[in-house]
């Protein structure tokens, strides 16, 4: 039994990514452990969201959770900004973080290059990030790949405030999946696929229609040889279709190989847009249900109410570890 965190912004409708590489993983790990799912909003604001758009993807996100099988009676599922914790733990992490590290992050580092205004939280999302997952003495962050470095800072802000003040923080590991950490942009397949791409062609969505996702399948970009074939170096696009086929399908890729030997790409993309389709299919009929029910806000405000009970406790110890608190609780 472990403590299980992660988080999800609501930056917009989730793609097949954030699936495959993260949330789909969640729903194994809620038998045999105390599990916290976040729908991280305050991660979201370090880039200009529009008010009502921010409101109604953390409700979606909050839905797709539990669509996607987060059995509120098993697992946490909550709204970060929903338990002051977080901000008041993130700003203390902020004050253990350096400059220069939090400037060398990745995603701080692609946010921000070629920007005129870039936000001061964009710079500081990392120590948030930290008390997110510090908060409730997490063991193990199931993440794609684009977040190992995060979950590294995290440990490092850990070790410093245990060693500087008190030792009160678990020291937190990251769970990659092996296969789908970093499914790719259909249309280049050098870049992740990210949900904020401008190129709606480059992404599936979870809520996609149907034909939609046929259409974005075709369209997207392979090579000119015309064999399926797993080939990561020479031939990074098929090579991530078939990562996507695999996942979605359980079969293996070798066989997925065979399936499709001496048959063209234009079989091989067809088939795959019904595999995701399918996937998809009831978590989308479950969402719907779920989006316009008023039981999503009683397992939000349910969900705050523990995530509140579980991370004051640890707030309080962080408090009382830098002499922040006046007298003991
Ligand atoms: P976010 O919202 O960008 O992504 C959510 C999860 O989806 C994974 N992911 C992918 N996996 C495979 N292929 C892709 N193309 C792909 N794109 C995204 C991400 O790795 C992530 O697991 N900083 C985090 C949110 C966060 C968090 C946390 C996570 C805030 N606090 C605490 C874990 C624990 C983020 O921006 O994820």
């Amino acid at each position: 039994m472990s403590v299980i965190f992660s988080g999800i912004q609501p930056s917009g409708t989730l793609t097949i990514g954030n699936y495959l590489g993260a949330m789909k993983h969640f729903t194994h790990l809620q038998d045999d452990n105390e599990c916290y799912f976040c729908v991280v909003n305050q991660h979201a604001i370090t880039v200009p969201q529009e008010k009502k758009a921010l409101k109604q993807n953390s409700k979606s996100l909050a839905a797709l959770y539990l669509a996607s099988g987060i059995d509120p009676d098993k697992s946490t599922l909550f709204i970060q900004s929903e338990v002051p914790a977080h901000a008041q733990l993130g700003w203390m992490l902020q004050c253990v973080s350096y400059i220069g590290e939090l400037e060398r992050m990745t995603q701080f580092k692609d946010k921000s290059t070629g920007k005129d205004a870039v936000s001061a939280g964009l710079l500081t999302y990392p120590p948030l990030m930290a008390a997110d997952i510090l908060l409730y003495g997490t063991e193990v962050v199931p993440v794609g790949d684009d977040q190992k470095q995060h979950i590294e800072l995290t440990r490092n802000l850990a070790e410093r405030f245990n060693r500087k003040f008190n030792d009160i923080f678990v020291m937190p590991d990251a769970r990659i999946p092996k296969v789908g950490a970093r499914i790719m942009s259909l249309q280049d397949p050098t870049r992740k696929m990210s949900k904020s791409d401008s190129n709606q062609n480059a992404y599936i969505s979870m809520l996609d229609e149907p034909n939609t996702i046929i259409k974005k399948v075709k369209r997207a970009v392979t090579d000119s040889d015309g064999v399926v074939r797993f080939d990561k170096e020479n031939k990074p696009a098929i090579s991530n279709l078939l990562t996507i086929y695999s996942l979605c399908s359980g079969k293996s890729v070798e066989d997925i190989e065979a399936m499709y030997e001496g048959r063209g790409y234009g079989d091989f993309k067809a088939e795959l847009g019904e595999v995701i389709a399918e996937t998809l299919r009831p978590i989308q009929e479950r969402y719907h249900e779920l989006i316009t029910s008023s039981e999503l806000d009683d397992i939000l405000d349910l969900g705050a109410e523990k995530a509140n009970r579980k991370a004051s406790k640890m707030l309080a110890k962080a408090e009382r570890a830098m002499g922040l608190e006046r007298k003991r609780r």
